[in-house]
């Protein structure tokens, strides 16, 4: 299944990296950086405290009965450079009802900032992008226009197009600022979003690459075959595609066949779709942060003693104890340009299915290939547990 790319390179690991993909990329999409992630849950205000409570974002904005809104609850949630909205149906019908009863809890828009919504969209759908939604200005009267559009990704995942440059209220019309927010969880570093990964059926993960070359203008990044990321048990196929000014970060996944199922499989199965599997959040103080995290309750994947024995001969020096690494269920991972270290929560809905990544870079722009291993086969002991290995 190895495949090289045009200028790729194999580094030790079997990743093909492609050292041009940014030069690559096309610039016909200017993409500002994410605006913001939406999911649609089965309950805002409960997700909202959640968010709040445990990883120290802040409630800034509502939508809802209360803003003249009848059908949803939003909930927008901020830190640093992250923005996070957690949408419920107030009723029955309609699509976000439908969305949350067939996939649970999940991401469903994965929203750009940019300067022109209007060329966005066309330049998209004129590449062969849906349309989820016509370029629009929103009135917000004293607080100005926002401008939207929106294209569907896989799945049921929308990008949205947004430009804030004529809009000065708190998040866009129909949000009121929540004046008095409850105090959020302290002493946690979670900068921004490092990178968004999308979970698709077997067969698919080169329409997606192409999709995001052809609509985005994206360049694929690396390529991890199956003979990089499998286990005794499972394996699975990954290609990163970034846009020209490498803010945007798209791991694409599928299924490769293995003796039993892989966790990309999993997710397909009980998300009924596919879908966004996780974000990874950029964090500067990983060790203090993930203390943080568990004293308030998040729940991470346990890597075993093993991983930790081999860990130092394989990384070097990365400016924490391999002790302390291992107390908090920290990885680490090295390449030519520096290291990473990264961990990953347990799914953070009922369904196996989508969960964060926290990870602190020190030069290294990979994703950690590396652990992939000793990862999998520690999600794999989960899965087992769960019936669905
Ligand atoms: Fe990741």
């Amino acid at each position: 299944m190895t495949e090289t790319i045009s200028k790729g390179v194999a580094n030790q690991t079997g990743a093909v990296i492609n050292k041009d993909a940014f030069a690559e990329a096309k610039d016909f999409l200017p993409l500002n950086g994410i605006d913001h992630v939406e999911f649609w849950v089965g309950n805002a205000r409960q997700a909202s405290a959640y968010y709040r409570a445990l990883w120290g974002f802040t409630p800034v904005a509502f939508s809802g009965l209360e803003t003249g809104i009848r059908d949803r609850a939003s909930y927008v949630l901020r830190r640093n450079d992250i923005t996070l909205v957690v949408t419920a149906p107030l009723t029955p019908d309609g699509e976000i009802a439908e969305h949350v009863r067939k996939h649970g809890d999940g991401v469903k828009d994965i929203a750009f900032a940019v300067d022109d919504v209007t060329a966005s969209w066309r330049e998209t759908t004129s590449r062969g992008a849906r349309s989820a939604m016509e370029p629009a200005e929103m009135d917000g009267g004293e607080d100005g226009i926002l401008r939207r559009s929106a294209v569907f990704t896989y799945g049921e995942v929308r990008h949205s197009f947004i430009d804030r440059h004529d809009y000065h209220g708190v998040f866009g019309p129909g949000y009121r600022r929540i004046k008095k927010p409850a105090r959020a969880a302290q002493g946690l570093s979670l900068l921004e979003i490092d990178h968004c990964v999308g979970n698709v059926e077997l067969g698919d993960m080169d329409r997606f690459v192409e999709f995001y070359k052809d609509v985005f203008g994206f360049a694929q990044l690396i390529h991890y075959d199956d003979k990089v990321i499998h286990t005794d048990y499972s394996a699975l196929m990954s290609k990163v595609m970034t846009n020209g000014n490498g803010r945007i970060k798209f791991p694409i996944n599928e299924p490769a066949s293995g003796k039993k199922k892989s966790q990309i499989q999993e997710f397909l199965d009980w998300y009924l779709d596919a879908g966004t599997q996780h974000i990874a959040l950029r964090t500067e103080d990983i060790v203090g942060t993930v203390r943080g995290l568990r004293e308030n309750g998040v729940e991470f994947l346990g890597m075993p003693h093993a991983y930790y024995e081999t860990l130092a001969d394989r990384v070097g020096d990365v400016g924490v104890p391999m002790e302390t690494l291992e107390v908090l269920g920290i990885e680490a991972d090295r390449d030519e340009e520096g290291y990473l270290l990264q961990i990953f929560t347990r799914p953070i809905q009922d369904r196996p299915t989508f969960f964060f990544e926290i990870i602190e870079r020190h030069g290294s722009r990979g994703f950690g290939v590396g652990n992939f291993k000793a990862l999998f086969e520690a999600i794999e002991i989960e899965q087992a547990r769960r019936g669905n290995l």
